[in-house]
């Protein structure tokens, strides 16, 4: 559709410039305008030509892969789905929520497909890696980033041990064990891509409840054990470390901490945490560096923790006062 626009509008710019020279020739100066004129003209359409190559490069950045990624119903995960997509890959929503994962499988189109799959249990991981190979024969890449927020008290000595369970069980088991069965099919063909999602949290103390924080930690540490061995099979793993972004789980918090006040401001209160001027964290940044290490612009990237934070975790400034305010 995007092609047949561009060309549509390069014979659209056809016929103006045509219908220019018929115009200039009844003036007076034509040489000079009309040198410039067709000039400028050329480098339109040349900017155009490259622009429409870009596109193509971009369409085809996964052109023809399998990649399931895992709490793709919503947030970071269907706006990955939906990027890989439009990329030229087939796509496999792995999710815990049923009807809404087949809701964003339908908005998605005919090259999104539904699985039920709790990360927690390593049978569901399994059959969604031999779902992708059945209906595709290959996965090329897989997604590990499901994952939930959790409310604890502050202090390690309130700390619910079974709570601390659940949200590893999910963030950090979910995760080796998604790596696991991937690995057991691209093993094989000697190559794949795994990405999974860390956090900001995983990569400073002090951003998040210890529990969130150790598991995001921990996603970290574990891309790096896993690269270890698989770059042996030409199988790349990386994950992806966003800043605080409103989605399902992040607003669900929100409207705990501050009831009282409507979406739109718990939006601003995440999007204020930033510290980027002019741009805040959305679901597509995390998808444009998902596709970056998925696609074979990243075939030299492993082992790596791509941070997408806006500069955040990387400084802190020393609030010294001023001069004037020290008496
Ligand atoms: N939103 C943020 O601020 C933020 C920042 C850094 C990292 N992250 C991480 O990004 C990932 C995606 O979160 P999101 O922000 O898109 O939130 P989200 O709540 O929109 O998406 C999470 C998805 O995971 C699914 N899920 C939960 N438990 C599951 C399970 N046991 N098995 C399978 N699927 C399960 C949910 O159904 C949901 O669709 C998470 O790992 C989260 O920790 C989020
Ligand atoms: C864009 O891609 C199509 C095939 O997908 C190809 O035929 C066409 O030549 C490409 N256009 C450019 C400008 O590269
Ligand atoms: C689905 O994939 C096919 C084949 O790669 C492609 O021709 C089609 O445009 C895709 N459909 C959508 C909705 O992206």
């Amino acid at each position: 559709m995007l092609r047949i626009g561009l060309s549509l509008l390069l014979n659209l710019l056809n016929q103006l410039s045509v219908d220019g020279i018929v115009l200039d020739s009844g003036s007076g100066h034509r040489k000079s305008s009309n040198v410039s004129y067709s000039n400028s003209r050329a480098l339109f359409a040349e900017n155009f030509h490259r622009l429409l190559s870009t596109q193509n490069q971009t369409r085809r950045k996964l052109e023809d892969k399998v990649a399931l990624i895992t709490g793709a119903a919503s947030g970071i995960g269907k706006a990955t789905a939906s990027k890989f997509i439009s990329n030229g890959a087939k796509v496999i929503i792995a999710d815990i929520q049923q009807p809404l994962g087949q809701q964003t499988a339908k908005e998605l189109g005919p090259n999104a497909s539904f699985i039920e799959c709790d990360v927690t249990k390593e049978s569901d991981i399994s059959s969604a890696v031999d779902f992708a190979i059945s209906k595709y024969k290959q996965l090329d890449i897989m997604y590990n980033n499901a994952g939930i927020a959790c409310r604890t008290p502050p202090s390690i000595v309130d700390l619910d041990m079974a709570l601390f369970d659940k949200v590893m069980d999910i963030n950090v088991r979910g995760i080796v064990a998604g790596i696991k069965h991937a690995a057991r099919v691209m093993i094989p063909r000697g190559a794949g891509s795994i990405l999974c999602t860390a956090s900001v949290t995983g990569v400073m103390g002090g951003m998040a409840q210890h529990t969130y924080s150790i598991s995001k930690c921990a996603v970290i540490g574990i891309v790096k054990s896993m690269a270890s061995e698989l770059c042996r099979h030409g199988i790349r793993v990386n994950c992806i470390s966003p800043f605080a972004i409103p989605t399902a789980f992040v607003m669900e918090e929100m409207s705990e901490i501050y009831a009282d006040v409507d979406a739109q401001r718990h939006v601003d209160i995440v999007h204020n945490a930033g510290v980027l001027k002019g741009a805040n964290c959305e679901p597509n940044d995390v998808a444009n560096a998902a596709l970056f290490l998925a696609s074979d612009n990243a075939k030299y990237v492993s082992g790596h923790n791509l941070v997408v934070d806006g500069g955040f975790t990387s400084f802190k400034t020393l609030e010294f006062p001023t001069p004037d305010q020290v008496q």
